[in-house]
């Protein structure tokens, strides 16, 4: 009875708590005018803030940081304390107009928070489909979350639930798995993470944008191209699935894809976008619309802003011209081309949100957050999920290798490059190369993990080893795979290794040394007699800044349990490759992973 009464009592009060929510919103809602409910629907990147006023006197609901943008221009190189300074200036500009509606700030905390320097890098998505683990996705999410509200950013554009069916696609890496059910439970996970600690997730990107149709994108590629079915079975199986989940954990926002399906693009899909996900899915958040994204549809600039915001659009990535755009969508309004029932809709949804994660109440950064960011405590739980996403692919009496051998060659420039282990969405939009941010290199990982009398050599182009083959070292560690990249800048007809590393593979290919090879990539790659290149194979997709994850599995100290997230392909001619298809003949199956 106690129980039952206990429920009883939680119960009412959620739905008073929410009639309370429901009603202060249609309060606010009624005193606002069309400008100050336009504004709500507004989003700038702070690149393009000409004038922090501008957020007082267009009453703006959101600015956001993307891919190269940062408070100042110092390229990135902005810690947390300077973010929170910038953020928390920009709030105060919000709360000093009429009616006080806070900002919200978005930032792509896609893999850890990753525009702050000294942010714990994660593995991005690939790494964590491997390592296929519910509970430290979930961690992750917390974590992030923390340093994203340590800096005053309560709204991030993650979790990407792509599911991506095709590696030529440059945003694979960002994908979880082909698997949509991989990629919704990692999915969820997230949502959950993020927003049990008061982060806004946004789940992306709406609808199929991993089931593009190769040819169909950008010069002729794949990102942001069609996505092509036969019917919509199929369309929601794979692709609706992930937001299914992400809802049932009450997601709070969800971004529109730049792809289109079967030849209408997502940001004019009204059925996708207002009655599936909206009156069947029952979806109560917003929709915001991806950056710059609606100047892809067809017409005159007027007409794109009608055909996205009637779709179902709530707000949107402006993210540069925001005056033209309010000025243009309040002639809309004016000429009752887009209803003002559309324009009410749009933000209470926003102001709900916004109310729901407690911004109305704290809308500055938690400073006591501060020193968490990039703490040793964040950094461990990043090595936990290094480690559990590596895929041991062969291992021919080889690994794990002894701590007091007498002598490692390492080779590759990837060894001693934090930058290629981050990957693309570091600091940067595309990432860069070098050592730019702290962390752990994996040739700073092996020499922390092997006895002090090891001999560790770096020989970066492998010249030295593949000339005096007469003293040889009992193992030689060969980093190679992907430079960093993002979005379509990362499309590949045929993905593979950087030609520099095939070269270097080339050079030892006759050197009679125990050869690991540890690979750093977004995807799989096809890569030619893959299977002979080394007598171990690890993939360590991209792991982020904590590279012992990596020595942990090579020195034994973690036995590998990473599992394929997608399948290896034997050859180009055979992507896009997928579990379930017809004659499925991968070189390795999604799935497969070794251990000891
Ligand atoms: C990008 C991406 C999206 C990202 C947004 C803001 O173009 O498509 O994933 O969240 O812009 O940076």
């Amino acid at each position: 009875m106690k129980f039952l009464f206990k429920i009883l009592m939680i119960f009412s009060c959620l739905t008073l708590y929410s009639q309370n929510i429901s009603q202060k919103v249609e309060k606010l809602l009624s005193q606002m005018t069309l400008e100050e409910k336009i504004g709500q629907m507004t989003q700038i990147d702070s690149s393009y803030l000409k004038d922090p006023e501008d957020i007082t006197k267009y009453f703006i609901g959101s600015v956001l940081s993307g891919g190269n943008s940062y408070p100042n221009n110092n390229e990135g190189m902005t810690k947390a304390k300077d973010w929170a300074d910038y953020i928390d200036k920009l709030q105060n500009y919000a709360l000093k107009t009429r009616l006080k509606i806070p900002l919200v700030y978005g930032i792509d905390a896609v893999h850890g928070n990753q525009k702050v320097y000294g942010a714990t890098i994660f593995p991005h998505n690939v790494g964590l489909g491997a390592a296929n683990d519910l509970e430290l996705s979930e961690k992750i999410a917390e974590i992030t979350a923390k340093e994203c509200k340590a800096i005053g950013a309560y709204w991030t554009f993650a979790p990407c639930v792509a599911v991506s069916r095709d590696e030529r696609w440059g945003r694979a890496y960002e994908s979880f798995s082909e698997d949509p059910i991989i990629v919704s439970k990692l999915g969820a996970a997230q949502v959950k993470g993020f927003q049990k600690v008061g982060i806004i997730a946004c789940a992306k990107h709406y609808l199929g944008d991993g089931g593009t149709v190769f040819g169909t994108g950008m010069k002729g590629l794949i990102d942001q191209g069609d996505t092509l079915v036969k019917d919509e079975k199929d369309l929601r199986k794979l692709y609706l699935t992930p937001y299914i989940y992400a809802i049932s954990n009450n997601v709070k926002t969800i971004m529109a894809s730049f792809s289109s399906v079967n030849g209408l693009k997502m940001h004019a899909n009204k059925y996708l976008l207002t009655d599936v996900l909206k009156k069947e899915l029952k979806f109560n958040g917003f929709v915001v619309s991806d950056w710059k994204a609606i100047e892809q549809l067809p017409g005159t600039y007027e007409d794109q802003v009608r055909d996205a915001i009637n779709a179902g659009i709530d707000m949107v990535m402006v993210p540069d011209n925001y005056i033209n755009f309010i000025n243009t969508l309040k002639k809309l309004v004016e000429s009752k081309q887009v209803k003002i029932e559309r324009i009410n809709d749009a933000v209470r949804r926003i102001l709900t949100v916004k109310m729901e994660m407690g911004l109305f109440e704290k809308p500055f950064s938690d400073r006591t957050l501060i020193d968490s960011v990039g703490s040793e405590e964040h950094r461990k739980i990043a090595r936990e999920a290094v480690r559990k996403s590596i895929v041991m692919l062969k291992n021919e009496n080889t690994l794990p290798l002894a701590k007091n051998l007498k002598e490692i060659v390492v080779v590759g420039q990837k060894a001693d490059d934090l930058g290629s282990q981050c990957g693309g969405w570091t600091i940067s939009w595309q990432g860069r190369k070098g050592n730019f941010i702290p962390g752990t290199t994996i040739l700073e990982a092996i020499k922390k993990s092997v006895d002090k009398n090891t001999k560790i050599t770096y020989d970066s182009q492998g010249n030295k080893i593949a000339k005096d083959t007469k003293k040889l070292p009992d193992a030689i560690i060969i980093v190679a795979g992907e430079s960093p990249y993002a979005e379509f800048m990362g499309d590949r007809t045929i993905p593979t290794m950087d030609f520099s590393d095939i070269s270097i593979i080339e050079k030892l290919k006759n050197v009679k040394a125990k050869k690991i090879l540890v690979l750093i990539t977004g995807r799989p790659l096809v890569i030619d007699d893959f299977k002979n290149i080394a007598d171990a194979i690890l993939i360590a997709w991209l792991p982020g800044t904590e590279g012992e994850g990596i020595t942990d599995v090579i020195f034994g100290d973690y036995k590998p349990t990473g599992k394929l997230p997608f399948s290896w392909p034997e050859s180009d001619e055979q992507l896009p490759i997928n579990i379930g298809d017809k004659d499925y003949k991968p070189l390795f199956p999604f799935g497969f992973g070794l251990t000891y």
